[in-house]
């Protein structure tokens, strides 16, 4: 849809979105990441500012993307860093959309010069788990001027093999229950799925119980249904 086309309803909305995916660094030259794109977030962001909103991006890294206008970035690069930048947008957020693939471990030591070869085989890399944002957010989530903060959460998952995606769905509700946000937006992932293709399709649950399919479109499309979604929630909340 064309911007002047779009509703301004997230008028007077501070929102924060997270996007990309965070490294985690072995040494000065290498890291533990993953695949994410920032491509979902980025839409995210800009639809939410095309429709009103005051945004904070909170970026990891992502492919070449150009910054969304009107669109406030802040770069991160590890899961902590994000965790930072995450919970200080967050304190005066009406809305945070967890988007970014946040590496879930990070190596207990980080070398300060590149690691080297040897005759004999490396040791092994020991990880711990990093904190979660998300969850964090739920926990901490406070009224921002008298309205409860709404929090999104992404999940991926590939399923563990079972038929029609049905598995990737009992995975999602299950993730929704555990992490106590108000949505979860889910992508079935794998086999050229979601990860750095410009379409995604999957599930929007809701904490209440419903569920609505995304069927296959653009990042765009689906960060409007994200928005609609996010809209209806402030709305039966009384806003
Ligand atoms: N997330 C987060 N902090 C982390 C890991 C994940 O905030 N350390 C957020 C993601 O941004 C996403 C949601 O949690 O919005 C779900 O991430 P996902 O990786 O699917 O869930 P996990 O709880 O990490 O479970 P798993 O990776 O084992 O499926
Ligand atoms: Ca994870």
């Amino acid at each position: 849809a064309r911007p002047d086309a779009l509703p301004r309803d997230l008028e007077g909305l501070h929102v924060v979105v997270s996007a990309g995916g965070t490294r985690e660094p072995l040494d000065p030259v290498r890291w533990l990441g993953n695949r994410s794109s920032g491509k979902q977030g980025y839409a995210l962001a800009r639809t939410a500012a095309q429709r009103g909103a005051r945004v904070t991006l909170v970026s990891a890294h992502t492919q070449a993307l150009p910054e969304p206008a009107g669109v406030e970035v802040v770069h991160v690069g590890t899961a902590a860093q994000l965790r930072e930048a995450v919970h200080l947008a967050a304190e005066s957020a009406d809305v945070v959309v967890m988007a970014a693939a946040v590496a879930d471990f990070r190596p207990v030591d980080r070398a300060d010069f590149k690691i080297k070869k040897s005759d004999r085989d490396p040791d092994p890399i020991a990880l711990t788990r990093n904190p979660d944002v998300l969850a964090e957010l739920v926990e901490t989530r406070r009224g921002v001027a008298g309205s409860r903060q709404v929090i999104v959460g992404f999940a991926a998952e590939t399923g563990s093999g079972g038929p029609d995606g049905a598995d990737v769905l009992d995975l999602a509700r299950a993730k929704l229950a555990r992490k106590g946000c108000d949505l979860l937006v889910v992508n079935a992932v794998g086999e050229g799925k979601a990860f750095e293709t410009e379409d995604n399709a999957g599930w929007l649950l809701g904490a209440d119980g419903t569920e609505s399919p995304i069927e296959l479109g653009s990042k765009a499309k689906l960060a409007t249904e994200v928005w609609d979604a996010v809209g209806h929630l402030r709305l039966r909340c009384g806003d």
